[in-house]
């Protein structure tokens, strides 16, 4: 059996074609897109053509596409100018946010004294729109950062409605899109979200490359000094043939999305019912085995295995040739438990291993066989009584 690649959330394998597109631009196009002469504005004219197709399909206007490093950097600069720049004293999010907006969150906070109001969760995970907009009700600018698709356990926020609630409030609202963007289209002239991060490798384009979406006239400033790149917003020589990729791979996600979508989301559906037949102690964590509340890309499912056996379990993946991860990849050499399941496991089901598989188009259901048999050897000898 060839190794099999179940860890498409942590990143995903680049398509042939944008490594095409990304090869031709290196070969042929090493110039500044900074520099007035010839070999500087054929770079320049790529950046911007990749940028006005990019942000055609969000049906927004280039202006407002702002290339940055990733997601990471994307969330730093939307969370960090709105409170820097904008004037915002109060951010409302959630506990099982990325780290790339827990973290910044968390820093803005000591650094810049403002308030962090963190909305109600149900107990999978699904946000209380009642607390939500009871929060909403303060005398601070406030920005709320609510993420669209949750990484580790797959959960889908309906991003016109919280977008809708916080304009009526009059709060910015940032969605980190990154576990989105190239696996769901969205219409951002109908849904007044203010600010979005996306990141080229996982919807298969490069590494080291996402943008900010960023409404135009809100004021935003840049978190990275220095030249007068990306309009201001983002110092620094733009990475053409990383731009170029990621709008190959973005045009190919969405050329395909209505085939690809049904085709990952059947060998989801797929590993559901083989997991429930071999293992029916299952438990699906989060919303992922609600096929309406979330992504078609992973499901997390918590293992009934003893304590003691538990972290064995990624180690004998491994040894198979399995990879897939105990919560998001920045976690994965961590001993701590997820912070996303924490909020939402009992402390029983906190002891057993929990496993996100995250599945893509080169997958197959031979796959996910295979890894339905390695689970279900390991969990008949280290079971738990419940
Ligand atoms: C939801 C979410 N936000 C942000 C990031 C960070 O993106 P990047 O790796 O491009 O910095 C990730 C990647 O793991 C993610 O899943």
């Amino acid at each position: 059996m060839k190794p099999v690649y179940f860890d498409n959330a942590a990143t995903t394998p680049i398509r042939s074609e944008v490594i095409d597109a990304m090869t031709k631009v290196m070969q042929s196009h090493f110039g500044n897109p900074s520099s007035s002469h010839s070999f500087g504005r054929g770079s320049k004219a790529l950046v911007e053509k990749s940028r006005k197709a990019i942000a055609s399909h969000f049906n927004v206007s280039a202006g407002e596409i702002i290339f940055t490093s990733g997601g990471t950097e994307a969330d730093n600069l939307v969370l960090r100018s709105a409170v820097k720049d904008l004037g915002v004293r109060q951010i409302i999010t959630s506990k099982i946010e990325h780290h790339a907006v827990l973290h910044t969150v968390q820093h803005l906070q000591k650094e810049f004294k403002i308030e962090v109001s963190h909305v109600n969760l149900d107990e999978k995970g699904g946000i209380d729109f009642n607390h939500l907009e009871s929060l909403l009700q303060t005398n601070e600018k406030c920005l709320v950062s609510l993420m669209h698709v949750n990484n580790e356990i797959g959960n889908i926020l309906d991003l016109k409605r919280t977008a809708d609630l916080c304009k009526a409030n009059n709060a910015l609202f940032h969605s980190d899109a990154v576990q989105s963007i190239g696996h769901y289209k969205m219409d951002l002239k109908d849904i007044p979200v203010d600010f979005l991060a996306a990141s080229a490798h996982k919807f298969h384009g490069p590494k080291g490359v996402g943008f900010a979406f960023i409404r135009k006239n809100t004021g935003l400033k840049s978190l990275i000094i220095g030249g007068e790149q990306e309009r201001g917003l983002r110092a620094g020589t733009e990475s053409v043939h990383n731009i170029v990729g990621l709008d190959e791979a973005l045009k190919m996600a969405y050329q395909n999305i209505e085939e690809e979508k049904q085709y990952v989301e059947d060998l989801k559906h797929y590993f559901i019912e083989r997991i429930k037949a071999e293992i029916p102690q299952v438990i699906f964590n989060g919303c992922s085995s609600d096929f309406e509340k979330s992504t078609y890309t992973l499901v997390n499912v918590c293992l009934p295995v003893l304590p003691e056996k538990s972290a064995m379990l990624l180690f004998q993946l491994d040894l198979k040739g399995i990879a897939c991860s105990k919560g998001s990849a920045c976690q994965s050499g961590s001993s701590q438990n997820s912070h996303v399941l924490s909020e939402i496991l009992s402390d029983k089901d906190l002891l057993k291993p929990s496993i996100r598989f995250s599945f893509g188009i080169y997958n197959t259901k031979e796959e996910v066989d295979y890894v339905i048999n390695v689970l279900s050897d390991f969990v008949a000898k280290s079971k738990t009584s419940s």
